[in-house]
Parts: structure tokens; C-alpha cells; sequence
């Protein structure tokens, strides 16, 4: 999977993106490196040395089109926050909705939001603070990184794209050196345990049917998710390469996503095939039609998905006379 880690060059990213690598994802980072540091940066993922507030972001998130983003980079000095909470604001709130923008056009998956288990919740005096308790940030750097939590959920609610929020307890290291290495082993656990979310979330993305039974077994599970009847006629002799699979699932799953949405369809076909060198994916349904790639991200996010193996991605669809999504993939 392609991972994108903001704020990779820092001491809780860094490790995020050590582990990603290790695990085999190819991942990009975006750090504009105020705090973090080049050293740091695995040497097998790619540096954009980028402030999330600026224009190059887009086209950093367009050269790495992720499939997951990890968002860690934000104003990350509590002192500081407290000096100047406008600045704090300008990295950690409007940066988060930079990066959600940019996510967006470039159809992003998943989003994994690294929160903070201290601040959110202010001077508590239940400890250890249980994760439902009431937020009372005491500090702007409490409330920006709330305020992530909360744009996150809204965005999630407005794209469909699913995310998660890790309250990381890392401040308290610096609060009580005696007890580092105990806290240390602890935010070790949280972090595999963040880590292990990400790869379920990551199965979610290729599941583990496509990547173990291929692309015909894959469509059938998707398949069986719609709540409208899908004809699927699949003739595939044997394997397509891996990234063939995977860019013709995303066709058929992001199709089927836009026909339960918006297409008011009664039938729905989903056609895979292969033909002179090229791998076929075709989905139709007899609904309203008028999909228009402008209003959204998701049917560009395919066309560059298949664009990016050479292949091209053709959508037809008249007002009244539904919508036909067709891939054509080369097969190397
Ligand atoms: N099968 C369809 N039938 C009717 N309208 C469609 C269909 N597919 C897409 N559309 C229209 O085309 C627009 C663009 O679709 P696209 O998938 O690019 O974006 P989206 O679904 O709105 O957002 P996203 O996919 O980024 O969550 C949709 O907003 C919708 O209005
Ligand atoms: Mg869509």
C-alpha cells in the first residue's frame, strides 16, 4: 500500500514510517522539517520537504498518490501554543484541513489521525484518564489537535472515507523522566497496536481475498456488500500482476460506491476480462446517469490509478441513460 506520513521526520513519525517500511508499504513523507529532521527519514521512503500550509502540498500528494495518509506533522510545543496560539492554529488546524483537502483530491482511503493523549483532556484528576472522558483542553495546542479530531470526523462524515484517531500519551516522557522507560515500553505497545490498525485498515483497502485468490473471488465479496442486485461476469485465465488486480478492484468498488449513491439503478453489471494484452473492467447500470468526474474525486482518482499503469479509463453517461465505468489496463 502507498502511505503517505506527514510529519515523518519527527521522533513518534520517524518510527511510524521505520515500521511501515519494514512491513513493505512504499511510503512518502511530508515534513517541512521545522522540528523534524532529514536523518531521521527511512532512507526507503521519499522526503517532500513541504509546509502543509503551502501550494506545493497538492502537488506533493499528486506525485505520491497515496492510499492511506498518517497525519502526524502539527505545532507540537505546548509552551509555544500558549505564546502564540495563532501560529499554533495556522500549522495544526488549518494545516490538518490542508492535508484533508489534498486527501480528498487525490482520493484518499483511509486517514490515521495521530491525536494526543495528554492534552485533549486538560488537568483530569481520574488517572489513569480513561479515553471517554470529557475533553477540557487547558492548552491552544490542546484545543488545536481537538479540533483535528473533530474536522476529521466531520470530513469523514461528508467524504464516506473512512478514519481513525490515536490518542498517543507521549507528553508525559518529558513530565516524569523516572517513569520514561514504563511509559516508553507502554506507547511501544500503542504504537504496534496503532500500527496492527492500519494493517486491518490496510486489508480493508486490498483485502485479503485479492491479494491471496485474485480478482474474480475479490469482486464476488464486493459484490455481495451491495445492497442493489450485480450481475458479474468474470473471465479471467488465471492472475492479472498484482497492481493490475488492484487498480480493477478500485474501478469495480469505487463504481459500485457511485451507482448505491447516486445512480437510483434497479440492475447493475460488472463485466472483467482480458482482451489483446489488456486487462477489461467494465461497470454499468441503468440509472440516472450525468456522472460528471468534476464534481467529485473518486472517478479521478481511478483514471489516474489507471493511468499510472499506462491504461486509460472511459466514462459514459447521458442524463436518463446510466452510467458505464470501462478500465483498460495494459498487462505487462
Ligand atoms: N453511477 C452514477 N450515476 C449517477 N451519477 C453518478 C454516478 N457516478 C458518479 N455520479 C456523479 O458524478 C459525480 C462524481 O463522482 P465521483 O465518484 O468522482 O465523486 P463523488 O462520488 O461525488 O465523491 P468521492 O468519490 O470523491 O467520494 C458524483 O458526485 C455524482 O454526482
Ligand atoms: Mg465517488
Amino acid at each position: 500500500m502507498r502511505v503517505l506520513v506527514t510529519g515523518g521526520a519527527g521522533f513518534i513519525g520517524s518510527h511510524v514510517v521505520d515500521r511501515l517500511v519494514a512491513d513493505g508499504h512504499a511510503v512518502d513523507v511530508v515534513d517541512n522539517l521545522s522540528t523534524g529532521r532529514r536523518e531521521r527519514v527511512n532512507a526507503a521512503a521519499r522526503l517532500f520537504v513541504c509546509d502543509l500550509r503551502s501550494a506545493r502540498l497538492d502537488g506533493a500528494f499528486a506525485a505520491a498518490r497515496p492510499e492511506a495518509i498518517v497525519h502526524l506533522a502539527a505545532q507540537a510545543a505546548v509552551p509555544r501554543s500558549v505564546a502564540d496560539p495563532r501560529f499554533d492554529a495556522s500549522v495544526t488546524v488549518l494545516g490538518t484541513l490542508a492535508v484533508l483537502d489534498a486527501a480528498r483530491r487525490v482520493a484518499v482511503r483511509r486517514v490515521v489521525y495521530i491525536s494526543t493523549g495528554g492534552a485533549v483532556y486538560g488537568d483530569t484528576d481520574v488517572l489513569p484518564t480513561p479515553e471517554d472522558h470529557p475533553t477540557r483542553p487547558a492548552s491552544p495546542y490542546g484545543v488545536s489537535k481537538l479540533a483535528g479530531e473533530r474536522y476529521l470526523e466531520c470530513w469523514a462524515g461528508l467524504t464516506g472515507t473512512p478514519t481513525l484517531t490515536l490518542r498517543l500519551a507521549k507528553a508525559r516522557v518529558r513530565e516524569s523522566p523516572d517513569a520514561a522507560e514504563e511509559l516508553l515500553s507502554g506507547a511501544a505497545e500503542e504504537l504496534a497496536h496503532a500500527l496492527e490498525e492500519l494493517r486491518e485498515l490496510a486489508r480493508g483497502i486490498h483485502p485479503a481475498v485479492l491479494t491471496e485468490h485474485g480478482l474474480a473471488p475479490a469482486l464476488e465479496t464486493l459484490v455481495g456488500r451491495a445492497p442493489i442486485p450485480v450481475a458479474v461476469d468474470a473471465n479471467l485465465d488465471g492472475r492479472l500482476p498484482p497492481p493490475v488486480e488492484a487498480a480493477a478492484f478500485y474501478v469495480v468498488s469505487e463504481a459500485l460506491a457511485n451507482v448505491t449513491k447516486y445512480a437510483d439503478a434497479s440492475a447493475v453489471e460488472v463485466r472483467v476480462g482480458r482482451a489483446n494484452g489488456y486487462a477489461v473492467v467494465e461497470v454499468a447500470d441503468d440509472g440516472v446517469g450525468g456522472a460528471d468526474p468534476a464534481r467529485g474525486s473518486g472517478l479521478r482518482g481511478l483514471a489516474d490509478r489507471v493511468e499510472a499503469l499506462q491504461g486509460k479509463l472511459e466514462i459514459e453517461s447521458r442524463p436518463g441513460e446510466g452510467t458505464r465505468v470501462r478500465a483498460e489496463i495494459p498487462v505487462p
